[in-house]
């Protein structure tokens, strides 16, 4: 479990990766940042593509980074997206792939700008998830 100053650090690695997103078609900035289980913390941006189906999400770059420095269980998850007046949570797909990595039980805080965030699990962001209530 993150402690609240662990959430608080996370997100602000989320917003920082933020400002990296490569987003000139949407204009819409989305960093992520994960927290894995020796305490490391990986941070991913949205990348867009003109051809527009290309593009990655921020929260699904930041796993791909994660899995590629050899973790693979992140216990927390932080989302900005500072261009946007409300929290936004991960895409469908994103759930998907971020389930693939993290417990149902695990922290997940987007938050937007000006300052306001929503604290949730993963279980709640994609619930009767089949490989967690197998607990695969
Ligand atoms: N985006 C993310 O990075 N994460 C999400 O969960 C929602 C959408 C990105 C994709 C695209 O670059 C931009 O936000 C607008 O959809």
């Amino acid at each position: 479990m993150a402690s609240k100053k662990q959430l608080e650090e996370l997100f602000s690695h989320a917003r920082a990766a933020a400002d990296f997103a490569y987003a000139p078609y949407s204009h819409f900035r989305v960093g992520a940042a994960l927290l894995t289980e020796d305490g490391t913390i990986i941070s991913g941006c949205n990348v867009e593509n003109r051809s527009f189906g290309l593009t990655i999400c921020a929260e699904r770059n930041a796993v791909f980074q994660g899995i590629a420095k050899g973790h693979r269980k992140f216990t927390a998850l932080a989302i900005s997206t500072p261009d946007s007046p409300v929290p936004v949570g991960p895409c469908g797909a994103c759930r998907q792939v971020l389930s693939e990595f993290m417990n149902a039980n695990a922290q997940v805080r987007f938050g937007s700008s000006p300052p306001d965030h929503i604290d949730t699990t993963i279980g709640d962001l994609l619930p009767l998830d089949s490989l967690h209530d197998l607990k695969t």
